[in-house]
């Protein structure tokens, strides 16, 4: 069974839903305390054993490339004032000479799209698609709770991430209908994107991490658009359901939609209360500033 070495971070949206703050910057670069988005996914593919990330960039995101490089003069200041912990602070976000790869996206025309756009780079194995907007906090991460289900489900087998939701926002999101599993992994039985609440078989979304087989690519490259226009990754796994197992994690830990404004706001109230270095001023802030 080949393993998951490789995992694909789609980078090169237009982030609308935060401008103008992502009017000249990415926002996979909006930090969520001390850390950009992006950095935050990376860790967590890294925690799950991923060796190799590839970043599908686009126009306006080079800042992203130039995070996951050496900053020379920046180095050489701190070395002069002996700031040693903020050096190996940077060293040890440094991915390994080699490790990181970008492609572009010349324009975004969905994630589907820009997940073909990484074929060549991934080859022919199985790879991880992680989300940059979406975080999840827990240890084990999200991606390493897949990796071990698709470990147990075996050779050719797609692994989605998917947490339950109110059934009056479902039809935003891709949704899973499933069969009887083991508590944690489930076999899915259905698929569709946006579905009318109606037509939901469950109350089970899609959440922003998967596992998948390189046959994806085939079907990405033959895809037209599908919901709004764009070229959806939902719609190709739908055909590769046919002939290929999917499995649903219900993964543990919070997670946040850090596309949107008040899940980007509520991770960086987590993540700061998880600090054991703010958390002690942060709560006295929050108490200040809900007035008790
Ligand atoms: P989203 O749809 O949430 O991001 O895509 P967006 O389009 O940038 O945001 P809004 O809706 O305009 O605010 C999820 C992830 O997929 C990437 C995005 O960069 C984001 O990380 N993406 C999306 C691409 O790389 N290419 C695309 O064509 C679309």
């Amino acid at each position: 069974m080949k393993p998951i070495r490789k995992a694909i971070f789609p980078v090169a949206g237009l982030g609308t839903r935060f401008l103008p703050a992502t009017k000249a910057m990415p926002k996979e670069m909006l930090t969520v305390v001390d850390r950009p988005l992006i950095q935050h996914v990376v860790d967590e593919a890294r925690e799950a054993g991923i060796e190799h990330f590839i970043f599908v960039t686009g126009r306006n995101k080079g800042v992203i490339e130039d995070h996951f490089d050496r900053q020379f003069e920046l180095e050489v200041t701190l070395k002069e004032r002996n700031k040693s912990s903020d050096l190996k602070l940077l060293a040890d976000d440094q991915p390994a000479a080699g490790s990181a790869s970008f492609t572009r996206q010349q324009s975004p025309m969905g994630l589907g799209h820009a997940v073909w756009c990484a074929r060549e780079l991934v080859g022919n194995e199985p790879f991880a698609l992680v989300l940059p907007d979406v975080l999840v906090q827990n240890k084990p991460g999200c991606l390493a709770q897949m990796i071990e289900a698709y470990n147990k489900a075996g050779d050719k087998s797609n692994i989605i991430a998917v947490e339950e939701v109110p059934m009056e926002r479902i039809h935003q999101y891709g949704v899973v209908g499933i069969g009887k599993g083991d508590g944690k992994t489930f076999p899915i039985t259905e698929m569709v994107e946006k579905p009318p609440r109606e037509k939901a078989p469950s109350n089970l979304i899609i959440t922003g991490r998967y596992i998948l087989q390189p046959e994806i690519f085939d079907l990405l490259a033959k895809q037209t658009g599908g919901a709004g226009g764009e070229i959806q990754i939902t719609d190709s796994m739908i055909t590769l359901s046919k002939s290929q197992p999917f499995h649903a994690v219900k993964f543990e830990g919070k997670s946040f939609d850090c596309g949107s404004k008040v899940g980007f706001l509520a991770a960086n109230v987590a993540y700061a209360m998880a600090r054991p270095d703010i958390a002690p001023a942060f709560r006295d802030e929050i108490k200040r500033l809900l007035g008790n």
